[in-house]
């Protein structure tokens, strides 16, 4: 059987990291490529234990860069291309939307590019829920692959919009590709910009807990190792062209999800600080996976079990989310929240 070679772009970001592992432990007989710029968000000490496989191959480029993306594909010839690299943060997006555009909405133009170029298997394109735009508090509704996109940050926007390439992609070209929308991840490696391993960092930190608005916006939380297993079902078993939601009926307000690491971790509810709302927040977001769960897919976690199994993962690492606290981070968190 011939070797398959699939290209993990964002690679060494949160998701896109666990991904890799997870591809090259189960996957032998496949290549696994990471293809990452190594932005704030990217760090590659994370596969130390993976780095010497034989089947884990590290490039470093921007997914946007035409002239560096299209030769690497005419001279790999991937068979898979798994998109997960994207500037991810929301808060991030609404101090400078500028660059959300470039990497999320022209890298993955470039990124298709090059995959019709080389006539590849399958690309499945790593969207959010946030597509969706938001769900009121009515706890009997949901987004399913059918909703609408309304977008409503800049963030979300450049990922619908790079959902549309890829649609417009297989409905022009032929294209062979499939969109999953996922919703809130969380686990380990996750950046510690995000409100679960914020909390988790800081509280530990006995530091205060920025909580926006009132604390009861909703979201579903997936844990990563799901939401990897998810892809690889749809990577080989996904219909072409379709698209799939991943998300578990794990919802949560905000203020819950704090209270929740501040109980399991002994502290007290007093590092809890109320900060001003961020600009155009989304209410709720939540998933009616049946479409997924169809097709084979069941989550391995409840919120209770992963949460516990994240906060251990977490006091066992310090030193990897240490090391980007320390760093430009803090010039971040500053200008983040006045705090
Ligand atoms: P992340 O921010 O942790 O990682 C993004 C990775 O992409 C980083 O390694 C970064 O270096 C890389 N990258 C950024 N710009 C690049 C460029 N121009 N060229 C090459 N690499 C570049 O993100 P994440 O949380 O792992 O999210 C991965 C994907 O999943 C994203 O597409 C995101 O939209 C989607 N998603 C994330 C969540 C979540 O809860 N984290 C939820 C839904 C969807
Ligand atoms: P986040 O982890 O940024 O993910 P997303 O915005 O993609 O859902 O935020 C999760 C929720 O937590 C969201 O409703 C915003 C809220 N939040 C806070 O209350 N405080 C914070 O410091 C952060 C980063 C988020």
């Amino acid at each position: 059987m011939t070797r398959k070679k699939v290209l993990v772009t964002g690679g060494a970001g949160f998701i896109g990291g666990n991904f890799v592992q997870y591809m090259v432990d189960k996957y032998p007989q496949y290549d696994i490529y990471n293809l990452d710029l190594l932005t704030y968000a990217g760090d590659l000490t994370k596969h130390r234990d993976i780095e010497t496989k034989e089947n884990y191959h590290f490039v470093k480029a921007d997914i946007a860069d035409h002239e560096a993306i299209i030769p690497l594909f005419e001279k790999e010839k991937f068979d898979f291309v798994v998109h997960f690299a994207a500037e991810s943060h929301v808060d991030r997006s609404i101090t400078d939307p500028g660059v959300f555009v470039r990497t999320n909405v022209l890298g993955t133009q470039v990124l298709l590019d090059a995959a019709k170029q080389v006539g590849i298997t399958k690309f499945v394109h790593v969207s959010t829920d946030e597509v969706y735009g938001e769900l009121d508090f009515d706890p009997t509704t949901f987004f399913t692959e059918e909703t609408p996109l309304q977008p409503n940050s800049p963030y979300s926007a450049s990922k619908a919009s790079s959902d549309l390439l890829v649609r417009a992609y297989h409905e022009t070209y032929g294209l062979p590709i499939n969109i999953t929308r996922c919703s809130n991840n969380y686990g380990p490696y996750h950046f510690p910009e995000k409100l679960i391993p914020l909390t988790i960092s800081r509280v530990l930190n006995d530091q205060k807990v920025p909580v926006y608005g009132d604390g009861k916006n909703i979201r579903d939380w997936l844990h990563v190792i799901d939401h990897c297993a998810a892809i690889d079902l749809v990577l080989h078993e996904g219909v072409n062209g379709e698209v799939y939601n991943v998300g578990g009926h794990n919802e949560r307000t905000n203020l819950e999800v704090v209270k929740t690491i501040i109980s399991i971790l002994g502290k007290s509810e007093d590092l809890i600080e109320f900060v001003k709302d961020r600009l155009g927040h989304d209410k709720r977001y939540a998933i009616d996976p049946t479409k997924l769960e169809q097709l084979g897919w069941k989550p391995t976690y409840t919120f209770e079990t992963g949460i516990a199994q994240t906060i251990e993962w977490y006091l066992d690492n310090k030193e990897w989310w240490e090391q980007i606290i320390s760093g430009e981070y803090q010039n971040y968190f500053e200008k983040q929240y006045s705090m």
